[in-house]
This record gives structure tokens, C-alpha cells and sequence, in this order.
């Protein structure tokens, strides 16, 4: 499909990818340990279909054919995550071991996430030794991996995991512990900096992690609505980004934090290599409305100190999240402005959206718009390494099931057929035109 007014061209050397995630896609879970997810899921309520990933788009024993629609794509990597808890079971490297030799052998470059929000069950984000645990495992990854394996996540997504899964009860583990999860956060970034140290050790240089982060609106000028957006900004953005880049936490914040945490902000601020950025749309906040309030499926309880507004002028994808590539922009030079050299080259390590159908136009038009809004931001000097399009495959949307499609190939759950969309087909001409 030749497009009439391409893409403007990235630099040589422009990471372009397309990412996945374990719990999302293998199946195969009599392979592998249980998960908090697998936990959540099979409690009546918490998923809006009732479906489970048991089988997913059964990627473990369908990897070949997922690994040739890839090399058809012509990505230079793939962003996949490793299973902890089937890292846990017993032989449970062998199935990343083949995946990455099928990676390199289709000229793919594997870039693993080392976690993905599947948590081994049992295994708790409140408790401090769940963060020295992920470290062993991840030392256990990098000397089995390492030597094909050059580029690393360590988490995805923080954010979303303490957020929905241990403040709002919307993901797993189903906790709603509101401001009581800040230490699920420390945690995890603790976590991130024992799996940099670890890495390190195994060898590796080229260390990333993929928060996602988006600009916050204030809702009016009031300042009671500029205040409360101030506060979600700190929340989505400046929580998880200040301790990594800048090695303390945003003012007040240490104090709700567990315990002295200022040898913990030195392994937190372990030098990454990249900044990895998911992006899907912005957020617009205004002040408490006093009553609990529906965003999205989601749940925002009335004593929260803010309340996520709806945007109405934009449009929207199938799962109601307003399509803003400006903002996509935005996003990226107020990071460079914000830390500026403290900031490393930043990757785009998802960005896609929700829509149904085979001929998928939509998608087509926001993957267009937000590769267009990322060529801004470099042009107005975010130094920007890679894009990564979320997803692959059609798959298992966490809490909304099978009912939120974002794959550029279309996943039948009753065959298991993949059938590639036509934005397979755009994006495959896209990179050709980018390399030609
Ligand atoms: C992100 C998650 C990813 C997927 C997309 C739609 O928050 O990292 O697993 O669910 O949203």
C-alpha cells in the first residue's frame, strides 16, 4: 500500500519494533507456576468476558508460525516478556532459549521484558524480599540469555501494575489499597535497580525499563483543577520517573514510602541506557467530585484526591481512549525539559490502539499520526532511539478479556488462526520506505 504523503524519515539506526507480552499471549499454563493473574482471573467478576489465558493466542506452541509474521513485518526487534513463573518451573528457560534462537535466526532482534505483571502466586509486591527474589531471577536470565540477548527491559509499567492492581483493585492481585500501595511502587523500583546491578553483572550494556507516562490536562483554569491534574501528573509521571532519573522521590512522597528509603534511591538510580515511554493517550483531571466516578471500566473511588474527566472533542477507539498524537509530542519534550541530561535516549516501547475488523483504517490513521508526532519531538530534540507498536497479536486484555483488539494481526480465540490486518501490510511498507 503505497501511501501518498509518507511517513518524514527517521534516522538511520531507528529502532523499529513491535511488542508483546508473556501472560498476554503464550497459554501453555500447565508449563509454568501460577500466576497472581491466573489467581485473579479465575475469580467470578473480575474479567468483563469471564475468559482466562489459559490457552491466549497459544504463542508457547505456535511460536514458529508468531516468529515468521514477524520477519514477513520486517522489524528490527521484538519487545516479548519472560514468564517468572515459568522461568520457575522446571525447564522453564528452554522455551525462551528457542525463542531467541528462532529470533536470531529470522534476523530479529529479541529485546525481553523481565516483568510483565505476572507475578509468581504467592509472591507479594508489599514485601521487600520480592525485589531481592525478581534480582535472582533475573541474574538466572542473563547467564543463560545473555549471550544472544544484548537488549533488556527490567519492568513494565510500575504505574498501571500498582495503580490498578493494588491501589483501584481493577487488576491483579485485586488489591484496593489506595495510597497504602505507594510501597508496592518502592518496591518495584527497588526491583528495577537490583535487575540493572544484576544485568550488569551478567554482561549486559544496554538496559532500559518501559514506564508509561502521558500529559496530565487540568480540566479548567480553577485552580482547584490545576492542582488535582498537578497531583495525577505526580502520580502517573513523576512517582515512578523522578526516582530512577533524578534519585529521590517527589517532595512528600518519601515520607508515605517504607521505612528510610535513601540507600534504596541509590540502587533505584542505577544509569539506565534508554528510557523506555508507553504512550496511549492523555488524561484529563479535575478536582474531586466527591462521588465515585466510571472512567473507562475503571473504577475511581470518591475519596481520591482528584477526578479523571472525560476528553469529548477527540475521537475515540474502541476502548474509549481519546486518540491525541499531539500530546505524544508533548509528552516527550516536557521529559527533556523536565530532566534534561539526566534524560537518556528515550524508546517508544508502546504505543497502538483498540480497534475491530481485518481492514483496519483506524489504526492505520493513529500509528500514522503518532509516528508523525514522534518525528516532531525529534525534530525539536528528544533524542529518540526506537518505536515499538503495541501489539503483534491480538490477545488477552487483562480485565477486559478478549474484547479489546490492538494487534496488527487479527487472532481467531476459537481457531487460533492469525490473519495479518491491513495495517500488518502498512506498517511492513512503512519500514521498507524507511530503509529504502
Ligand atoms: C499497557 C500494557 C499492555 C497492554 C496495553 C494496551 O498498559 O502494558 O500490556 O495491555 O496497555
Amino acid at each position: 500500500m503505497a501511501t501518498t504523503n509518507p511517513v518524514p524519515r527517521f534516522p538511520d539506526g531507528f529502532l523499529w519494533g513491535v511488542s508483546t507480552s508473556a501472560h498476554q499471549i503464550e497459554g501453555a499454563v500447565d508449563e509454568r507456576e501460577p500466576s497472581v493473574w491466573d489467581v485473579f482471573t479465575a475469580e467470578p467478576g473480575r474479567v468483563r468476558d469471564g475468559s482466562t489465558a489459559e490457552v491466549a493466542c497459544d504463542h508457547v506452541r505456535r511460536h514458529g508460525e508468531d516468529v515468521a509474521l514477524l520477519a514477513g513485518l520486517g522489524v528490527d526487534a521484538y519487545r516479548f516478556s519472560l514468564s517468572w513463573p515459568r522461568v520457575r518451573a522446571r525447564g522453564g528457560l528452554d522455551f525462551y532459549d528457542r525463542l531467541v534462537d528462532d529470533l536470531c535466526a529470522a534476523g530479529v532482534r529479541p529485546v525481553p521484558t523481565l516483568f510483565h505483571w505476572d507475578l509468581p502466586a504467592g509472591l507479594d509486591w508489599r514485601e521487600r524480599d520480592t525485589a531481592e527474589r525478581f534480582a535472582a531471577y533475573v541474574s538466572e536470565v542473563v547467564a543463560r540469555l545473555g549471550d544472544r540477548v544484548t537488549k533488556w527491559i527490567t519492568l513494565n509499567e510500575p504505574a498501571e501494575h500498582t495503580l490498578l492492581g493494588h491501589a483501584l483493585g481493577i487488576h491483579a492481585p485485586g488489591l484496593k489499597l489506595l495510597f497504602d500501595a505507594l510501597p508496592v511502587a518502592h518496591h518495584q523500583l527497588l526491583a528495577h535497580g537490583l535487575a540493572v546491578r544484576a544485568l550488569r553483572a551478567g554482561g549486559a550494556d544496554d538496559i532500559g525499563i518501559a514506564n508509561s507516562h502521558g500529559p496530565t490536562w487540568p480540566a479548567s483554569r480553577e485552580p482547584a483543577d490545576v492542582e488535582a491534574a498537578d497531583f495525577y501528573d505526580l502520580l502517573l509521571n513523576r512517582l515512578f520517573a523522578d526516582p530512577l532519573l533524578l534519585g529521590r522521590y517527589p517532595d512528600g512522597i518519601d515520607a508515605l514510602m517504607p521505612g528510610d528509603v535513601t540507600a534504596d534511591l541509590e540502587v533505584i538510580s542505577e544509569p539506565l541506557d534508554w528510557y523506555g515511554i508507553n504512550y496511549y493517550a492523555p488524561t484529563r483531571v479535575g478536582a474531586p467530585q466527591g462521588t465515585e466516578i466510571d472512567f473507562g471500566g475503571v473504577r475511581m473511588p470518591a475519596e481520591l484526591p482528584f477526578s479523571v474527566r472525560e476528553i469529548t472533542d477527540r475521537p475515540v477507539t474502541d476502548f474509549g481512549w481519546p486518540v491525541v498524537p499531539e500530546a505524544l509530542t508533548e509528552i516527550l519534550t516536557a521529559f527533556r525539559d523536565r530532566y534534561g541530561d539526566r534524560l537518556p535516549p528515550v524508546v517508544v516501547t508502546e504505543n497502538g490502539c483498540s480497534y475491530e475488523g481485518l481492514d483496519d483504517r483506524e489504526r492505520i490513521a493513529y500509528l500514522d499520526g503518532h509516528l508523525r508526532a514522534l518525528h516532531r519531538a525529534l525534530e525539536a530534540g528528544v533524542d529518540v532511539r526506537g518505536y515499538f507498536v503495541w501489539s503483534l497479536l491480538d490477545n488477552f486484555e487483562w480485565a477486559e478479556g478478549y474484547a479489546r483488539r490492538f494487534g496488527l494481526v487479527h487472532v481467531d480465540f476459537d481457531t487460533l488462526k492469525r490473519t495479518p490486518k491491513a495495517s500488518y501490510a502498512w506498517y511492513r511498507e512503512l519500514l521498507r520506505e524507511q530503509r529504502a
